[in-house]
């Protein structure tokens, strides 16, 4: 179902090499030993940052053991049993080479690797040790070669064991002036910023997208860090990514590599495509996971609700129904880094009350005090650049702002308490539409924060959102301020301030009318957000939304999520009479019967369920008389009273209830003309 390869790779620094078979056949080993030894000879012609000398002799001695594994073949004689032993072991420390090789030429992993130079020389010297003890037990007089590539392999073996593998002397002094930048850092010191190209140029890292890729690359670390709660190695890694974090601001003025844009709402990543968003709800909220983990029977359920299931006293798997062996839950760390990439990637996590926020807290770490000063530093930094900068310093200032409030060392409060909020606000009126959507992308990625929230109300930033929202230079900076509204949503006060804007309503149906997914998707939760204040209920339905969100619902090729989200409004809208009228008179009700049984996603059938209930209690024997003629609704009410989630299977009962029971009256003429809707109320 879920790819996880692409996102869980190999940690940097790790060999999982393993040991082959012990009844494989010589020749097999042979050839297997040779194509890992003329891959590892391939990265001769590689870019090697730091450890450059270790690498080269460690290669050039693999390059002689390979000419003597290929003069063997070559040969073609028989080849004694003996060999396997030291053949394996051969086996073991080349997989080990590849690795290290593989560590030492990744990509933005430069800093990383300059800064546990000493480890890797270490392991180069283990290396090579180790593939001496293998030459060793290689029984050489029994095997066919020409006596000068065995004298070879015989100096190799000595060699071997022998040479130094110490650290270079210029990793060493790079290493300090790293170590001073950063103890700069600690004392509030700016660095200079020829030191910081000088060091990024000694590492390969010349343009703004590999130190980028430094960033990322520290970044994903220190998350799989956290798990181990190492702290000396977090502290180390915090400070390094803010480092990098500061170099990437500072140190580069164009940003190469354009951005990838997600002008609609579908996943670019590898590791997302074919995963539908149920896969990542927790299969007893329906809610996106926070805190993904696995019980006995293998099925993941998000802590929270798990937990709350095993102390209700049940212990069986809520989804299966089988015993569990044990309580045991093992955080799955793999899903939760799937539905991070896909909350992120889509911007926007559903959100289906009001009482919780869905989207996935990373966990906060305060990181090194190195770390939190130069977050200052990179903060003021771009406070200056956003207020005072050219036109185009303003607009790298306002890209660097939203990505920098993506990575996790970063206490966006920083940025927050250096005052970005309000230029960026003003930035909200460039005349140049790709600064206009930097600033709203950055908005976006910071509005998910309750002290940025404060700050863009407290700057008059409503006003300027509508705005934007209304009328802004490009559809993306029109979707992004649809996004922030739903984030300042989150807030009572605020979704009355934003309600009574009269635009905004009118300006997020017309996004939903003709923006693209993406933007179609931040119009309907923002709404969905503002309808938890009662007040908002009137506007929106007087904004024509009934209409709208049904013919979504109608088009075939309607995203699950759209549909999700449409259902959950109308639910909600349903639940008042006038809501329940306007459904009614647009004459809805057999489309929304039919899409109980369209509806792919859990959360959308339960939706759906959620709004025929308020739909009969509303509309009483009207809404009831319609309902009981759809030829699918029956078959997929009881589909769901087995299938569907408790809440979903608990509605379904309730409406099944309620349509026999009318049903039945009919048939038997007990129907009175007064029929109460009371009657209902207390069914579910
Ligand atoms: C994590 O969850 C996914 C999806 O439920 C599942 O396929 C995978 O096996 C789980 N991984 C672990 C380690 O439990
Ligand atoms: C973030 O920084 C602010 C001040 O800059 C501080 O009050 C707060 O405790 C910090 N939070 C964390 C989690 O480090
Ligand atoms: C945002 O700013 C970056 C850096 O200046 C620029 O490359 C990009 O085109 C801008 N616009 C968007 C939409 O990313
Ligand atoms: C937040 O920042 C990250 C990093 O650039 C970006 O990929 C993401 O799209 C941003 N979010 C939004 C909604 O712009
Ligand atoms: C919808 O968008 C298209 C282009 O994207 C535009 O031509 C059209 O005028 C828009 N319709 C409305 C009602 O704004």
């Amino acid at each position: 179902m879920i790819q996880t390869q692409k996102v869980s790779g190999r940690r940097i620094l790790t060999s999982p090499a393993i040991h082959p078979c012990e009844d494989i056949s010589p020749y097999t080993l042979l050839s297997s030993l040779i194509s890992l030894a003329r891959n590892i000879c391939s990265y001769r012609s590689k870019f090697f940052a730091t450890n450059k000398r270790n690498a080269r002799e460690s290669i050039r001695q693999i390059r002689v053991i390979l000419v003597f594994l290929e003069e063997i073949r070559e040969w073609d004689s028989d080849l004694p049993g003996s060999v396997v032993l030291g053949f394996s072991e051969l086996h073991l420390a080349f997989q080990k080479a590849r690795f290290l090789l593989e560590d030492c030429t990744r990509d933005g992993a430069q800093v990383w690797m300059l800064m546990n130079s000493e480890r890797v020389a270490n392991q180069f010297r283990v290396l090579a040790r180790t593939i001496a003890t293998a030459l060793d037990v290689l029984p050489l007089a029994l095997i066919d070669a020409p006596v000068d590539v065995k004298d070879h392999v015989e100096l190799v073996m000595k060699q071997a064991r022998k040479t130094r593998f110490d650290v270079d002397p210029d990793d060493k002094r790079v290493m300090g002036a790293v170590i001073s930048v950063l103890s700069g850092f600690e004392n509030g010191v700016v660095p200079d910023k020829g030191d910081l190209k000088w060091v990024l140029d000694y590492l390969g890292i010349r343009r703004w997208s590999s130190c980028n890729k430094e960033v990322k690359f520290l970044d994903s670390e220190m998350e799989l860090e956290n798990l181990n709660d190492e702290k000396r190695e977090l502290d180390m890694l915090s400070s390094l990514l803010s480092l990098v974090c500061y170099c990437r601001c500072v140190a580069f003025d164009v940003v190469d590599g354009e951005p990838k844009r997600q002008s609609n709402g579908k996943c670019t990543s590898e590791a997302l495509i074919g995963l539908k968003p149920d896969d990542l709800r927790c299969p007893i909220s329906l809610e996106i996971m926070v805190d993904p983990v696995t019980v006995a029977s293998g099925h993941t359920y998000d802590r929270a609700s798990i937990t709350k299931w095993f102390r209700a006293g049940n212990s069986i798997c809520p989804k299966t129904g089988e015993k569990l062996k044990n309580m045991e839950m093992l955080p799955n760390s793999s899903l939760r880094r799937l539905i991070q990439l896909y909350c992120s990637e889509n911007g926007i996590p559903f959100v289906d009350s009001g009482h919780r926020n869905r989207h996935v807290k990373r966990a906060v770490f305060a990181g090194s005090l190195a770390a939190e000063k130069a977050m200052n530093m990179v903060s003021d930094y771009l406070m200056v650049m956003l207020t005072a900068g050219t036109g185009m310093e303003q607009n790298k200032a306002a890209y660097e702002t939203r990505v920098l409030s993506k990575t996790s060392v970063l206490n966006r409060s920083c940025l927050v308490e250096a005052g970005v909020i309000p230029p960026l606000l003003m930035l909200l009126l460039s005349t140049d539409s790709l600064t206009q959507e930097n600033a709203t992308a950055a908005l976006l990625n910071l509005s998910k924060h309750s002290e940025c929230k404060a700050s863009i109300v407290h700057n008059g930033g409503l006003e300027v959102l509508v705005d934007v929202l209304k009328k802004g230079l490009n559809l993306e900076a029109r979707q992004h301020a649809a996004g922030v509204l739903f984030y300042l949503a989150s807030v009572e006060e605020n979704r009355i301030l934003i309600g009574e804007n009269p635009e905004t309503v009118p300006a997020l149906m017309e996004l939903i009318r003709n923006g693209t997914d993406r933007g179609k998707k931040n119009a309907l939760v923002a709404i969905f957000g503002l309808l938890a204040h009662p007040g908002n209920h009137r506007r929106v339905l007087a904004a024509g939304t009934v209409p709208l969100l049904v013919n979504l619902l109608m088009s075939a090729d309607a995203e699950d999520d759209l549909v999700t989200d449409s259902l959950a409004i109308l639910a909600t809208l349903a639940e008042k009479p006038d809501g329940t009228t306007g459904i009614v008179r647009h004459g809805s009700l057999d489309s929304i019967a039919e899409i109980l049984n369209a509806a792919t996603s859990r959360a959308g059938k339960e939706y759906c369920v959620s709004l025929l209930l308020a739909l009969c209690r509303n509309g009483g024997r009207d809404v009831i008389a319609v309902l009981v003629k759809s030829p699918s609704l029956m078959g997929s009410l009881y589909s769901l009273l087995s299938e569907g989630t408790s809440r979903a299977s608990k509605k379904s009962g309730a409406l099944i209830r309620v349509l026999h029971e009318f049903y039945e009256r009919k048939s038997s003429g007990l129907m009175a003309p007064g029929f109460s809707q009371e009657r209902f109320v207390h069914v579910w």
